[in-house]
């Protein structure tokens, strides 16, 4: 069964407007979390920035405590950020690149270019006990690379999947690279997520990417939210994520 983690970052990012600095504030994304949960989400997905853009500190360590399903913690290979991530303890982390200026995670990880750096890293979380799991484009380099480093999951970003998903040929081509991006990566070894940019509209086609375990779903499930409220707006995707062949 494909599962769904929810990316609950764009629920902090409402509070952040109104109630930055604050110590308190509406929404809660730890509220969000328990309510994704019990529409049937398997995991949730945080990603603690640098500049503590929208996930503060306080979140993180609340969803560690409240959530009952895997927390995935999203983040940078920064050394203020590993060490908090080695004393919070998720589930696993997704090692993503962080830009300042960048509206969301723009690009997959250079891993190639960052080898001995993230085996390094890869090695103290598989000592902690955490997962690891690299956000990376479905590039057979970055793939091969990733599990030499000895990440057990591979996140293949969809972004480019979804920018073109109105494209037929340039969509076709992204469908193409995510498939042989999860052969290759399930041949290595690897367990094989995929997220960015998905929604309800161009999932379906991607039921056709073999070997997929998890989903991370964020801005669709969170604007969906809005109008039919979060319960809702999981369980639908959820619904459409029940035709994944497995
Ligand atoms: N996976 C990763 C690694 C991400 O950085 C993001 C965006 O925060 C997502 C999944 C979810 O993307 P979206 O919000 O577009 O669903």
């Amino acid at each position: 069964m494909l599962k769904l983690g929810v990316n609950i970052d764009h629920v902090a990012t409402l509070r952040e407007a109104r109630y930055r600095g604050q110590i308190r504030g509406e929404p809660s994304p730890v509220e969000a979390a328990l309510v994704c949960e019990r529409a049937g989400a398997h995991g949730i997905t945080a990603h603690l920035r640098e500049d503590r853009r929208h996930i503060l500190d306080r979140d993180v360590r609340e969803l560690r405590e409240r959530i009952s399903t895997r927390f995935n913690l999203e983040m940078a290979i920064a050394p203020e950020i590993i060490a908090l991530a080695l004393s919070l303890k998720p589930d696993i982390v997704c090692l993503v690149p962080e830009k300042r200026q960048e509206l969301t995670t723009e690009g997959g990880l250079d891993v190639v270019g960052q080898e001995a750096a993230l085996k390094e890293v890869c090695s103290r979380f598989r000592d902690a006990g955490i997962e690891v799991s690299l956000f990376i484009a479905p590039d057979p380099l970055q793939i091969s690379a990733s599990a030499r480093v000895g990440a057990q999951f591979v996140e293949l970003h969809t972004g480019a999947y979804a920018e073109h998903f109105h494209q037929k040929l340039e969509r076709n081509a992204e469908i193409e690279r995510l498939v042989s991006g999860a052969e290759q990566a399930y041949e290595l070894g690897l367990q094989v997520n995929a997220g960015h940019g998905l929604n309800l509209e161009n999932l379906p086609l991607l039921h056709v990417v073999p070997h997929m375990v998890e989903l991370n779903i964020g801005h669709s499930l969170v604007s969906r939210a809005v109008f039919v409220g979060l319960e809702r707006a999981v369980k639908e995707m959820l619904g459409v994520m029940n035709g994944y062949p497995g």
